[in-house]
């Protein structure tokens, strides 16, 4: 059966990474299944806590519509607490995130063990997170990153059996990555993967933040300064020369909607029909959907 997990290991030894995009609403979750319809890539549908608490109950008919489709996957990000996770489980997710990588190491491994447990009797996935992205990581704040320690890595992947491991090797939540110089720590990454051979890893906060999205709103009445994402060519390496098979993508989304938006507002004052300013955000977040399944994740044409 192409689950998931069929999915993690093709990736694996093909080279290309599954987009893990997240959706607050319709028109960004219909930007991502219309992508991954055109292009055959396969992809996963993300929601946050926030999410949830967002969409409410109008949430799984949205999914399960998405879902429809082959090669879509629901997964909950960044669930904070083992009633989150069982939440998502009984709702009939087909993976969930439990991040307690704020907590000390011991009771990271305790609280992702009871989580596998849980999970893996619902033939649900879990990826499990070790090391703190600089930033803000749901409701958590950390002025540093914490790299994640290869050594405690092999050590927490063995303690709980996690499907899968977020590291932390200098991505980062948001539009605002960088006041430096753009880097990745790739030397940790090879280190983890010494230890953990063939074990497929996360890259979260790994939006790349264009250029053209932030032209296109601040042409059109915003007002974004700064802005700075991942490298493309470091996500590409991180994909194609080593173990990553899940990019996390959000902002790069909220850019795509936002700009759509703002272009038919701005152009026309006196517009005022939802369908017409959402609909151009939801265009433009497909083409951001489609250019990454292309040309950044390589997952085009492997549903
Ligand atoms: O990694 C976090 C995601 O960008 C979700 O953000 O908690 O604001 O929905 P959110
Ligand atoms: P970005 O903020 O870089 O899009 O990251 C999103 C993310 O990691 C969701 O878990
Ligand atoms: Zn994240």
């Amino acid at each position: 059966m192409k689950n998931l997990k069929f999915y993690f290991d093709k990736a694996l030894k093909k080279g290309f990474a599954l987009g893990a995009f997240n959706f607050n609403n319709m028109e960004v979750l219909q930007a991502i299944v219309s992508a991954s319809e055109t292009l055959s890539s396969p992809c996963i549908i993300s929601v946050s806590e926030g999410a949830m608490q967002y969409m409410g109950e109008f949430l799984m008919p949205l999914a399960n519509t998405a879902r429809k489709n082959k090669g879509i996957f629901l997964h909950l990000d960044h669930g904070k607490s083992y009633e989150v996770c069982k939440k998502a489980i009984e709702l009939g997710f087909d993976s969930v995130m439990i991040d307690c990588s704020a907590l000390p190491f011991e009771e990271n491994v305790k609280l992702t063990r009871k989580v596998v447990n849980y999970a893996h009797k619902h033939g649900v996935l879990v990826e499990g997170e070790l090391g703190q992205l600089k930033g803000i990581e749901e409701n958590t704040k950390s002025d540093f990153h914490h790299f994640t320690d290869p050594n405690k890595a092999k050590e927490f992947v063995t303690k709980t059996g996690v499907d899968t491991l977020a590291i932390a090797i200098g991505t980062s939540h948001g539009a605002y990555k960088y006041q430096g110089e753009q880097t990745l720590r790739f030397d940790i990454l090879s280190e983890i993967e010494l230890l953990l051979p063939n074990f497929p890893l996360v890259l979260h906060g790994a939006s790349t933040v264009e250029q053209d999205l932030l032209e296109e709103i601040n042409a059109n009445g915003g007002n974004i300064e700064n802005a700075v994402g991942i490298p493309k060519d470091l996500i590409i390496e991180a994909i194609k020369e080593h173990n990553i098979v899940k990019i996390n993508t959000d902002t790069d989304l909220r850019l795509a909607l936002t700009s759509g938006a703002r272009t038919v507002l701005n152009n026309n004052q006196k517009e005022f029909d939802p369908r017409k300013y959402l609909g151009a955000g939801r265009d433009r977040a497909q083409s951001v959907v489609e250019d990454k399944m292309t040309n950044l994740l390589f997952s085009k044409n492997q549903k």
